[in-house]
């Protein structure tokens, strides 16, 4: 694995929290792979200091992932995981690190079944952020998440220390 150079990164569901992400990623030089059902050029974030883009192609064929990642953000809904498993057939191996984006205490158990012995990263997504009806999507506060302070989620921190915190 590479993650203490340079990981691989994918976020699948690019909706309000995933395109956040994505934008903290791109902007800290690890653009992620997109995976969503909606196909896209590219992300776009809004806040109040400007826009970030976030390159594409939003990518709706998980035989197009191109193999597994180091490390997979699911930002879906609970509701939407099962719906989503092809994507983390398609994006995941033994040691790929996942870390779920919902709210809720049952992130692991609800995502476990799907990523057969992966470590699974829970996360409290403490940021309001909303999908236009064109896609873009509004920031409306400062992103931030707080992941366990365990071994697997230190490499959450690829985002940007500030952005994230462990505890
Ligand atoms: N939004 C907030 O402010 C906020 C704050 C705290 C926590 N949360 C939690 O964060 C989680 C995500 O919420 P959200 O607001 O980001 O939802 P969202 O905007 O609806 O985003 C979900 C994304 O997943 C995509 N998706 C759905 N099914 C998929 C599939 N089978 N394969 C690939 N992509 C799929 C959707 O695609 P489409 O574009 O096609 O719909 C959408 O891009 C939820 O658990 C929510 O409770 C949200």
């Amino acid at each position: 694995m590479t993650i203490s150079t340079y990981p691989t990164v994918a976020i699948v569901g690019p909706g309000a929290i995933g395109t956040t992400i994505a934008a903290a990623l791109h902007e800290a030089g690890r653009t992620p792979m997109l995976c969503g059902r909606t196909p896209r050029e590219s992300l776009e974030l809004h806040d109040a200091g400007g826009v970030v883009v976030v390159p594409g192609p939003v990518l709706i064929d998980p035989a197009r992932a191109g193999g597994a990642v180091d490390l997979v953000f699911l930002a879906v809904k609970s509701t939407q995981v099962e719906a989503a498993a092809a994507w983390l057939a398609a994006l995941c191996r033994a040691d790929t690190i996942v870390c779920v984006l919902q709210n809720g205490v049952e992130q692991q158990s609800t995502v476990a079944p799907f990523v057969p012995g992966c470590p699974i990263v829970p996360s409290v997504v403490w940021f309001p952020a909303q999908v236009q009806p064109d896609g873009a999507v509004w920031l409306r506060g400062k992103a931030r998440l707080t992941v366990p302070d365990v071994p697997a989620a230190g490499v959450v921190l690829v985002i940007g220390p500030h952005e994230v915190v462990q505890g």
